[in-house]
């Protein structure tokens, strides 16, 4: 009895440890679909692997490259998934061997029906084939999108459910990123339907904030998600968030200043680099996963200077796995507040108006005591704070303090 007894304790413990070590912080990465839309080719996968592997975005942290829609080439006569041979020819086996060479992990992209968003080959009915597939390539991430699929909440759960099985019996550690864009509450159900993260939005575009306010968060689908906007749903869902399971508010659009494609339909114009900074620093407040969907082979200064911040990064990926809380909102101010996991703590104050301006915060008014040390993450300015402070923020800025007891 004794021995049953242990060996349960043993396996509740690996399963424990097991679901924690994936995904046990917010994914990092690169997403090829704001750039390469599905003009995605082997050729694009090698040059980000050697790009990201040399100019310091690896080392950043920054270690999946994810290969988004439009690489399939439907299934062969044993129904096997096969990747675009004119895209592809060399293969996915090939390819992940090399990715993996460069220390960077690859992610994949199918879809819980007949047929993706982009109308190539999906999963639905050889979840189990396509996950050994997958796992037979070395694949290690797989986003899972939710298009051509019916609406109700029990289909996309059994969906997810099915495929979170099938990688689970695929022989390969492989996250599971679920995709329904927060339409059916994915926050209540896809950690237990065995996700490690899950989109809360409308597909994100290049853009600060949608036109027209929406009534709710899937009128985003028509008139274009900012990065307001995906803040906005993703604020109250912090209580979600924690290792081995992420609210997904979708890619950075950092770099990508308006560029044409898919983040630039629905009004992408583009961004500030002011704003781009704003989109980091409060993507990695909120624990979000990182994932850049510029051209990483052509990053000019401002965008390596927002993507390269080991200060911020270090907030995203801190142990503890909290997603900042909005402590306070006041007409165009927020300020959110993430404990770390060395008892430091993270601040973020957003102005969401047109002018810059000062703000007064009673520290008291957001949840702390104490006198602290506080270092700008952004400018490495350092001050102390203690009962109040009063911060000088631009319009569209996020400033962002790491907070150390004195
Ligand atoms: C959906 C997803 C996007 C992207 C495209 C690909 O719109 O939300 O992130 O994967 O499909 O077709």
């Amino acid at each position: 009895m004794k021995k049953i007894r242990a060996l349960f304790v043993l396996l509740l413990a690996s399963h424990i440890l097991y679901a924690q070590e994936k995904a046990a912080t917010p994914p990092m990465g690169y997403m090829t679909w704001n750039f390469y839309a599905d003009k995605i080719n082997e050729n694009d996968i090698r040059s980000i692997a050697d790009a990201m592997s040399e100019n310091g975005l690896l080392k950043a942290g920054f270690n999946y490259i994810f290969i988004d829609d439009g690489w399939q080439g439907g299934r062969d006569n044993k129904n096997n998934m096969i990747p675009d041979p004119k895209k592809f020819p060399s293969g996915m086996k090939a390819l992940c061997d090399y990715v993996h060479s460069k220390g960077l992990k690859l992610g994949i992209y199918s879809d819980a029906a007949q047929l993706t968003c982009a109308g190539y080959t999906a999963s639905l009915g050889f979840e189990e084939q396509d996950a050994k597939t997958f796992a037979g390539w070395g694949i290690d991430y797989l986003k899972y999108d939710y298009c051509d699929a019916p609406p109700d909440w029990q289909t996309a759960i059994h969906r997810y459910s099915t495929m979170a099985n099938a990688l689970a019996h695929s022989g390969r550690d492989i996250v599971f990123g679920i995709c329904e864009w927060g339409d059916r509450s994915p926050w209540l159900w896809a950690r237990k339907s065995g996700g490690q993260l899950w989109r809360v939005s409308a597909d994100i575009r290049d853009k600060w904030q949608s036109k027209i306010a929406p009534k709710q968060p899937t009128d985003l689908h028509r008139s274009g998600a900012g990065i307001l906007d995906v803040l906005d749903i993703n604020t109250p869902l912090s209580a979600y968030a924690g290792p081995g399971g992420w609210n997904d508010p979708d890619m950075l659009v950092v770099g990508l200043y308006g560029r044409k494609g898919p983040s630039g339909d629905l009004g992408g114009i583009g961004c500030t680099d002011v704003e781009y900074q704003s989109q980091m620093s409060l993507w990695c407040l909120l624990a979000s996963p990182l994932m850049i969907s510029c051209d990483v082979t052509k990053m000019n200064a401002a965008t390596r200077k927002i993507l390269y911040n080991k200060d911020i990064i270090d907030i995203d990926q801190d142990a503890l796995g909290v997603q900042a809380q909005c402590k306070l909102k006041q007409e165009n101010w927020q300020v959110f507040v993430k404990p770390l996991q060395n008892g430091d703590v993270a601040v973020g104050v957003l102005n969401r108006g047109e002018q810059s301006g000062p703000l007064r915060i009673a520290l008291s008014d957001i949840g702390l005591s104490d006198a602290w040390q506080a270092t700008d993450v952004w400018s490495k300015q350092v001050s102390a704070w203690s009962k109040s402070v009063t911060l000088t923020v631009g319009s569209h800025e996020t400033k962002v303090f790491r907070l150390h007891k004195k």
